[in-house]
Order: C-alpha cells, then structure tokens, then sequence
C-alpha cells in the first residue's frame, strides 16, 4: 500500500516539535503541502487566532488536531490545582472542539475531508498525577465520535489515535529515568516506549483515503500498553537495558 497525498493541503497544530513535527514530516514524505499551525503564531485556545489562520490557506484536505499539553501534579485529586485544570481543558478539549469546527466548515462545501485528533490511552485510564489531562484526553473522543456522526453526510471521516509514552519534549523526562521507565514499560508487550513516527504513521495512514471506511473510531499506538496486565516482562525472564526490556537468551 502506497500512500500518495500529492495535491492534498494538511493542517498541522502543534505540528512544531514531538508528535505534530512527525506528521508533518511523513505527510510532506507523502507528498501534501502542510500547514503548520502552532505557538506563538497560533493558538488553539483562541479562536480568533485559529480562524485567522485558516483564513490565510487554501481549504485543507487534511486536519490533525494535536496541540496540546500534560502538566503532572502530586498524586492526589484534592491536589489537583483549578490552574492547571482550566489550562490543560483550554488546549486539550477547547483547543480540539475550535479545531474540529473550523476544519469541519471548511471541508463540507467540498464534500470532502479527513481530521485526526491526538488522544491517548490516558483517554481510557486513571494515570495518577493527571487528572485533567485524563479527562480532556477522555473528553476529546467525545468530539470525535459525534463529529464524526455529523459530518458522514458530508464525506468528512473524523478519527483519533490513542498513543501510548512516545519519546517528545513532553516526556523527556520519563525517557531520562531508567527507574522510571522499568516499571511503567514491565507492562508493555513491546518492553519500550514508541518514537513520533511510530503514531505519525498511524495518523497518516488515517487521514488517507487508505482508511476510506474508517470514520468515529480510535487507534491505539501504545506497543502493546493497554492489553498487558501481568507478568509481562519480569526480572525473571528478561533483562531492563537503559530504555527497553530484552527477554533473557
Ligand atoms: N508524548 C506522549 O507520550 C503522548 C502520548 C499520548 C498523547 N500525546 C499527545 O500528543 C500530542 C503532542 O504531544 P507531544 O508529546 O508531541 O508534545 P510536545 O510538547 O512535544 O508538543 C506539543 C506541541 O503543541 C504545541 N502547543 C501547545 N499549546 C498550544 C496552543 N495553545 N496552540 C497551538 N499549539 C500549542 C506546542 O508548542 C508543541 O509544539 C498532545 O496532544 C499530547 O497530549 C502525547
């Protein structure tokens, strides 16, 4: 299967660094002519910023709703601060719903479009220390399945991809602590974390006609995460090296 996205315009938000500069980069490998709608030229929270900016490029073939942002906080939900939760609601969920709309209004006259939300397996769980996070991440498919009801009428599919830990700037982090990672990767089928191309694929893939009959649903890009409960990589029966688990000879 090639996927051949010649002629096509994308959209991109915080397509400048981790995850968006990966769909960015396979989209233009594609062949699409892609823009990148991101801080501090554009912000998603705003409207007016986003609507500029949409203004300002040919009607896009292609969305990727992406922006956004995860702040830990004590692992407690009393200690979960007003804050953060209006920060993190105001790009994740307010941020994907303004997105959604002006790419929507600019696909159906054309009869014709793809958008792809980033959400995450946080979309499913209760990781401790990100209670708002969770709950945008969890609210944005929310968005995606009635848009995606809504606009088949109008040849719009509207999708997300749920990634797992991926190696950007937001995670830097986790990827610098080994003693972090053995744990929280002991639960993961492939024993590591995921690279930015690895999702990008994924939300490319989505956003081609390669995925024609593929509208209101999620795919998960997580090596694994969500299915692995038990024993799946232990002491016994592999070894922890800097960043991923290799099973013992
Ligand atoms: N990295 C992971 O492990 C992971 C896992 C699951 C989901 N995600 C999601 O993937 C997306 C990208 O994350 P990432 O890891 O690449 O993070 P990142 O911090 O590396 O990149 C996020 C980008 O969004 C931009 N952005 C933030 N606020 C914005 C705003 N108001 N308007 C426009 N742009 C804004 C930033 O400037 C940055 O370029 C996010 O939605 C994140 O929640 C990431």
């Amino acid at each position: 299967m090639t996927i051949d996205l010649s002629g096509k315009q994308a959209i991109v938000t915080g397509g400048a660094r981790g995850i968006g500069a990966a769909v960015v980069r396979v989209l233009r490998a594609a062949g699409a002519t892609v823009h990148v709608f991101d801080l501090p030229e554009v912000d998603v929270t705003r409207r007016e910023s986003l609507a500029a900016a949409m203004a300002r490029v040919p009607a896009p073939d292609i969305v990727i709703a992406n922006a956004g942002v995860g702040i830990p906080e004590p692992p407690d939900v009393t200690a979960a601060t007003p804050e953060n939760w209006e920060k993190t609601i105001a790009v994740n969920l307010t941020g994907v719903f303004h997105t959604v709309q002006l790419a929507a209004e600019a696909m159906k006259p054309r009869r014709q479009g793809s958008i792809v939300i980033t959400a995450s397996t946080n979309s499913w769980d209760g990781e401790a220390t990100l209670t708002a996070y969770n709950a945008s991440k969890a609210g944005v498919l929310g968005i995606m399945r009635t848009a995606a009801n809504e606009l088949g009428r109008y040849g719009i599919r509207v999708n997300a991809v749920c990634p797992g830990l991926i190696r950007t700037p937001l995670t830097d982090w986790y990827f610098d602590h080994g003693d972090v990672l053995k744990p929280y990767f002991q639960h993961i089928a492939l024993g590591r974390g995921g690279e930015p191309e690895e999702v990008a694929q994924a939300m490319v893939f989505l956003a081609s006609d390669a995925a024609s009959y593929i509208t209101g649903t999620t795919l998960t890009v997580d090596g694994g995460q969500l299915t692995s409960k038990y024993s799946t990589w232990t002491d016994e029966n592999a070894v922890f090296v800097k960043d991923h688990w290799e099973p013992k000879a």
